[in-house]
């Protein structure tokens, strides 16, 4: 198993409803290592390149309004098999899906304001967090 990085988002449905912190203990408790974390109010332009990928999606205008109408937190974590770790910790898109235990079940309110984000892949992980973070602001 190899020690891994990847990109996490808080997203406004939760810090609207203070559950940053409860959120970063689900991840600890995943054994995944915040190595960097910010609280930002994301632009437009970010959440429109953020979600590129999805630009034709039916979703896509719907899900950049509610990126930017709250605060986020942006992270990065650290741990054995990240990527897939934090996955397994989110659970499910759509909340109705999403296993016992995992974030989005235990606190999503609907398949967009689900609480949180997560790299689907090492390749993305690398790209999404050279998005928000610079080298020095993640401290491992
Ligand atoms: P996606 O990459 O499919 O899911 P995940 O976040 O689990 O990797 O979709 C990105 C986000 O787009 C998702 O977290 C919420 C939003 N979304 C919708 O609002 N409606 C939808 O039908 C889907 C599939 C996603």
């Amino acid at each position: 198993m190899a020690t891994e990085r990847t990109f996490s988002i808080i997203k406004p449905d939760a810090t609207r409803r203070n559950l940053t912190g409860a959120i970063a203990a689900k991840l600890e408790e995943a054994g995944l290592r915040i190595v960097a974390s910010k609280r930002i109010h994301m632009t437009k332009d970010q959440a429109e390149g953020f979600y590129g990928v999805h630009r034709e999606r039916p979703f896509f205008n719907d899900l950049v309004s509610f990126m930017i109408s709250g605060p986020v937190v942006v992270q990065v974590l650290e741990g054995e098999n990240a990527v897939a770790r934090n996955r397994e910790v989110m659970g499910a898109t759509n909340p109705e899906n999403a296993e016992p235990g995992t974030i989005r079940k235990e606190f999503a309110e609907s398949i967009e304001a689900n609480s949180v984000h997560g790299s689907d892949s090492l390749e993305n992980a690398g790209i999404e967090i050279a998005f928000f973070f610079k080298p020095e602001e993640i401290v491992g």
